[in-house]
């Protein structure tokens, strides 16, 4: 699986997501403590950037209409629907941070 260089832990701020843009790709990603998520940046309602949203409780609120997206599963927490943001998994070594993408 290849793996994206994304830059530092210690340059990512905590619970505020950036929006990271890597060969054509769209990445949001959040640190939480020593660990970070990283999503798809378009939002699957309406396309609302997700790096713009807002973080709390394990999940992002996308800044156009509120809907509540779970930062590890990807799941859809609000409203109730069955929508899914694509997450990827994110390993820190030695600092970096690198995006395990399909
Ligand atoms: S575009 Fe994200 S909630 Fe509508």
């Amino acid at each position: 699986m290849p793996r994206l260089a994304a830059g530092r832990l210690d340059a990512l701020p905590v619970d505020r997501p950036v929006l990271l843009v890597v060969d054509g790709r769209r990445i949001a990603l959040v640190r939480r403590g020593d660990t970070v998520h990283a999503l798809a940046e378009n939002c699957p309602h309406a396309g609302g950037p997700l790096s713009e949203g807002t973080v709390a409780d394990g999940a992002v609120t996308c800044p156009y209409h509120g809907w509540v997206w779970d930062l590890t599963t990807g799941a859809c927490r609000a409203p109730a629907r069955d929508a899914r943001v694509p997450v990827y998994p994110v390993v820190v070594e030695g600092g970096e941070v690198l995006i395990e993408l399909p």
